[in-house]
């Protein structure tokens, strides 16, 4: 398998720093499904979210411009709608209650045409929820001064502000906002001690610290 960020792929997810990144953004996503919601999952790669949604009994649809990952989908749960295309490219009448876009808006050049596909595809009182880079955080800066060495201009990044002043021209407004990945260690780190460093990052709450967090867990509400 060379779908990279397969649940099952050690130097993605498998590995303990995989399996907190997913409690955490799940454990943020649960708290909005509600009964009946139809979803969208936007750069849903192989499923890491629309399976145990889809197994919670939600109607999920896994878009994605990488053929492999929903091949990989399509094989581990045939019931799970997919669409292979370009979102940026996508078109439908259809609306949604939750959309999901995990991991995925560092690959997003054009964020305003991104918003708008957003807006046209939710339901009025829908809701968009994401995870971003904070760009205003101390790990941030770090890493700023690694890719002076490192080019990786083609991620791009944006600040919560970015994201609320891009959101000023929609009917969509920040509804909750909690930081996470505090623990100092890789995406694919299977350290030992990561247990102990979760343990600490829940002790002192720090996922309400959205100034200083690594990564934000974001949701976004539409009201017409
Ligand atoms: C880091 S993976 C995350 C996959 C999944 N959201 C998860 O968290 O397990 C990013 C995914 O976004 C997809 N992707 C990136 N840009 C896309 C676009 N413009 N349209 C559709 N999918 C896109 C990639 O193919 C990849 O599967």
């Amino acid at each position: 398998m060379s779908y990279l960020w397969d649940v099952s792929n050690t130097i993605s997810y498998n590995n303990r720093m995989g399996k907190y990144k997913f409690n955490f953004e799940y454990g943020f996503i649960n708290k909005f499904l509600i009964p009946n919601s139809k979803i969208l999952d936007v750069g849903g790669g192989s499923g890491r979210f629309a399976i145990p949604i889809h197994n919670l009994g939600y109607e999920i649809t896994v878009l994605d411009n990488n053929k492999e990952a929903l091949d990989i989908l399509s094989n581990k749960n045939s019931q799970i709608q997919t669409v292979h295309c370009n979102f940026m490219e996508y078109k439908s009448d259809l609306k949604y209650d939750i959309i999901l876009a995990i991991e995925v808006l560092i690959y997003i050049n054009d964020w305003d045409l991104f918003f708008s596909k957003i807006d046209n595809l939710l339901n009025n009182n829908g809701r968009f929820i994401f995870s971003t880079i904070n760009t205003h955080s101390w790990r941030f800066f770090l890493r700023k001064l690694y890719h002076r060495f490192n080019d990786h201009s083609y991620f791009k990044y944006h600040s919560l502000e970015d994201i609320n002043s891009f959101l000023s021209k929609y009917t969509l407004k920040v509804e909750t906002v909690e930081g996470f990945y505090w623990l100092p260690f890789k995406l694919n780190s299977n350290n030992l001690l990561i247990e102990f460093f979760i343990y600490i990052e829940k002790l002192l709450k720090l996922k309400k610290y959205i100034s200083q967090s690594p990564w934000l867990m974001i949701s976004i509400i539409k009201n017409t």
